[in-house]
């Protein structure tokens, strides 16, 4: 990776915005009219931001990131199970390679696992399915009120968002993401190529080391959170829905250094066979229609079994 490119920009977290959790659940109406309209513009200008006062105890997010630690150490023979599995399989285990067909390793081993509607986990560690069911829970009932306050920031109703894409019976992913200290050439490395996400909202915390950017006007900005927050990803189905108002934000992990990295990510997505389209009230009369409907299983599925390639992924909506 030639060093220009990881140049970042816009200060210690890149000038990212922030969103206040509690101002949009507890808050006074005036100021919960300026937090969802802060969130619109986020939605709109950057594709993501960072969430505080969201709730979600630390303690709960450090058992999720321990439990997975001891994951990625369990010997290869624990984990085989899970190793051959395909991007529809419900727990996937990886080391090294972001999808089957692109052939290219990346500093990066991974756990997936299918949360919701039915909670899918390895047998090992033990205590990871009660430490996934929480966490899977606190963190989908947070990305549920974000969604409905982004249906607000629409100029919709809190509902009609959630009601288009069927969030009541979301599909969910937990990822874990470990990315091991990088012996390889050069000072960093790519340990996840530019992409979006192919769900609706992601939601991300990190341990003690960096390595997340974003993209916003050809820059790549460092992604650093505030302690405690959480890092919000618009995804491809909220592009989608918002016709292109809102858009998934590109974002890529740079690895370096001598310590191991680490994120751990909840995505809420729309119902699997949910077809999703922009919703009518955004487009008047049909004019300026960005995209057309797609059966969420068949996107998720085209853009996890095919080269990582930035926001390729959304042409088969077009
Ligand atoms: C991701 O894009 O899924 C993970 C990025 C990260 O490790 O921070
Ligand atoms: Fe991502």
């Amino acid at each position: 990776m030639p060093s220009s490119d990881v140049a970042t920009c816009g200060g210690p977290n890149g000038g990212i915005p922030v969103v206040d959790f509690d101002v949009l659940v507890n808050g006074a109406a005036d100021p919960r009219a300026r937090a969802i309209r802060d969130l619109g513009r986020a939605c709109e200008d950057w594709g993501c931001f960072m969430v505080v006062n969201h709730g979600v105890p630390e303690e709960l997010k450090e058992a999720a990131m321990e439990t997975c630690r001891e994951l990625f150490s369990l010997p290869e023979e624990e984990k085989a199970e899970h190793l051959e599995a395909g991007p529809m399989d419900p727990v996937r285990i990886g080391t090294g390679f972001f999808s089957v067909v692109d052939g290219v390793r990346y500093w990066r081993d991974y756990l997936k696992m299918f949360a919701h509607p039915e909670l899918h986990y390895p047998a090992k560690p033990p205590k990871l399915r009660d430490v996934a069911a929480e966490y899977s829970a606190k963190t989908r009932g947070l990305l549920l009120v974000l969604a409905e306050a982004i249906s607000e920031s629409l100029g919709l109703d809190g509902g009609r968002i959630p009601e288009a894409l069927d969030l009541e019976s979301c599909f969910q992913i937990l990822v874990v993401n470990h990315y091991p200290p990088y012996t390889g050439p050069g000072d960093v490395g790519l340990g996840l190529p530019a992409h979006s996400d192919h769900g609706f909202l992601t939601l991300l915390f990190q341990n003690g080391v960096d390595g997340l950017q974003v993209e916003r006007d050809g820059r790549w900005r460092p992604a650093k959170p505030l302690p405690g927050a959480f890092f919000v990803i618009a995804g491809d189905q909220l592009e989608i829905v918002s016709n292109g108002r809102y858009r998934g934000a590109l974002h890529r992990a740079v690895v370096g250094g001598e310590r191991a990295r680490m994120s751990v990510v909840s995505m809420i997505a729309p119902c699997l066979d949910a077809v999703v389209e922009p919703v009518p009230e955004l487009v008047p009369d049909g004019r300026g229609l960005e995209f057309r409907g797609v059966r969420y299983r068949d996107y998720m599925e085209h853009q996890q079994s095919n080269k990582i390639d930035g926001k390729a992924a959304l042409d088969i909506a077009r």
